[in-house]
């Protein structure tokens, strides 16, 4: 019998594509390859995300397209994880019989062992269970070979619980990794050929709590920042609530870490803030951005935004476009609001008529492109430091990389760049990347 091969649908957020690859390794163990191609598989998983309706839904017409795939091949089998698989557990299997297995966010470690439960021609199995201490966040996934950018989790859940939100009912509570585990994870990692880690987590300025180390994020990062081998150090998210002094001081000490910071602010309205359980106010997030750019002048700061927030005026929604002008975010990810089933915003009153929210969508995504624009061009004639991720997708001449402020820089190089760290003078800037020329000799 020939290798079992594996395809694995992502939607969502970093968190997913990160769970996604660690399964994979897990299945790995199994015996399974990856395929890439859902014809060839011999298992389908759908790794599905429920942040806003329109995210969910795709869930759905994604599982028709396998059906007629099933009836072909009668031994495929088809999973579903994630946030939706969390959200509407057995509900799923009613809505698509032909799926064999629905397992929650905290059950990755258990999908093995649930696949054996399945195919014995009963109806499918089902576990959405969280766990106090989730084992999926251990699960070690080598890189695949010659990436220099790896993921590593360092937390998960969340208890912030904005009005909006689905991902504390569906992600569990906050629960921090062990610093040690972390720690020795990233120096694999360093040996292996990594040279940048992105440290995950829907929060990760509040990591810590409850972990046997009792180390807190900004000790994390010095921790980290030893690790010889690492070059860079990334993070996503944080909250502007939970920012502190002592995360700023690391941005002046720690060579490694980069100049780059997502900050979500949501809104520039404080009527809106309040409504939406952020807990910090208009002024103390311009506060904030300030201390940023004094700790490291030149730092990117980048945001996601809600517009159409149950109650949002035009008044407000003029704040949120009025902090932006102070602020010239380097790239922002803007959303019109929507409704999720069990957040506390469901029961709020005033909705906001959807042209509405288009209308103002457009309005501030043109707004924000200009900001880019401008914040980009700020970068021509700097010589910026570029690892080299790989041959850009326009040119095989090209190689493409990425500026300690995550910006994308295409320029003229030879593949034996990829991986390694060079310098670049920027010479052009446009919406989505830069255009730079290689400097001499090679960094
Ligand atoms: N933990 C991260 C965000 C995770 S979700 C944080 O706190 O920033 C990513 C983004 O999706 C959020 O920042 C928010 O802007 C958007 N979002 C979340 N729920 C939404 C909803 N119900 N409607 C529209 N956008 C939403
Ligand atoms: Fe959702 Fe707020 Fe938690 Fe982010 S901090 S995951 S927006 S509840
Ligand atoms: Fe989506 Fe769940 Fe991430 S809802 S954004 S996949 S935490």
């Amino acid at each position: 019998m020939g290798k079992k091969r594996l395809y694995i649908r992502t939607f969502g957020c970093q968190m997913n594509v990160h769970d996604s690859e660690q399964l994979a390794a897990l299945l790995a163990y199994e015996g399974y390859e990856r395929a890439d191609r859902p014809e060839e598989a011999d298992l389908i998983v759908v790794n599905t995300c429920s942040i806003r309706e329109k995210a969910a839904q795709k869930v759905y017409s994604e599982l028709g397209r396998f059906r007629s795939l099933k009836s072909l091949k009668p031994g495929l089998r088809i999973a579903v994880g994630g946030c939706v698989a969390q959200q509407r557990g057995r509900a799923l299997l009613v809505a698509a019989p032909h799926v064999d297995l629905v397992f929650g966010t905290h059950q990755l470690a258990s999908v093995p062992r649930l696949l054996n439960l399945c195919g014995h021609g009963g109806a499918g199995v089902v576990e959405t269970a969280f766990c106090d201490r989730v084992e999926s966040l251990a699960i070690f996934a080598p890189p695949p070979h010659g990436t220099v950018s790896a993921y590593v989790t360092i937390m998960q859940g969340c208890n912030n619980f904005c009005a909006y939100c689905v991902v504390p009912y569906l992600r569990g509570r906050e629960q921090s990794r062990s610093g040690r585990e972390i720690i020795a994870e990233i120096r694999s990692l360093a040996d292996l050929g990594i040279r940048e880690v992105t440290l995950l987590g829907q929060n990760v300025n509040s990591y810590g709590v409850g972990t046997p180390e009792g180390m807190d994020f900004p000790g994390l990062i010095r921790e980290i920042g030893a690790v010889s081998g690492i070059e860079r150090i990334r993070f996503t998210t944080s909250h502007p609530k939970d920012l502190s002094a002592d995360l700023m001081q690391c941005f002046r000490e720690v060579e490694s870490l980069c100049g780059h910071i997502h900050l979500p602010v949501q809104a520039g309205s404080n009527r809106v803030l309040v409504r939406m359980n952020r807990g910090y106010t208009r002024e103390g997030y311009l506060d904030k951005v300030q201390r940023l750019r004094d700790a490291c002048p030149n730092i990117s700061i980048t945001s996601d935004i809600i517009v159409g927030f149950p109650g949002e005026t035009e008044a407000d929604f003029r704040e949120t476009l009025d902090l932006m002008g102070k602020i010239r975010f380097d790239n922002l990810f803007s959303f019109k609001y929507s409704r999720r089933e069990g957040t506390a915003a469901m029961k709020m009153t005033e909705p906001v008529a959807e042209e509405v929210k288009s209308e103002r969508l457009k309005i501030l995504q043109a707004l924000q492109d200009e900001h880019t624009q401008e914040r980009n061009r700020l970068s021509i004639g700097r010589v910026e430091e570029i690892l080299v991720e790989g041959v850009s997708r326009a040119s095989s001449r090209h190689l493409t990389g990425r500026t300690r402020g995550n910006k994308i820089v295409n320029f003229a190089g030879e593949e034996r760049l990829i991986g390694r760290t060079v310098r670049c003078r920027i010479t052009e800037a446009f919406l989505h990347s830069l255009r730079g020329e290689l400097q001499l000799p090679e960094a």
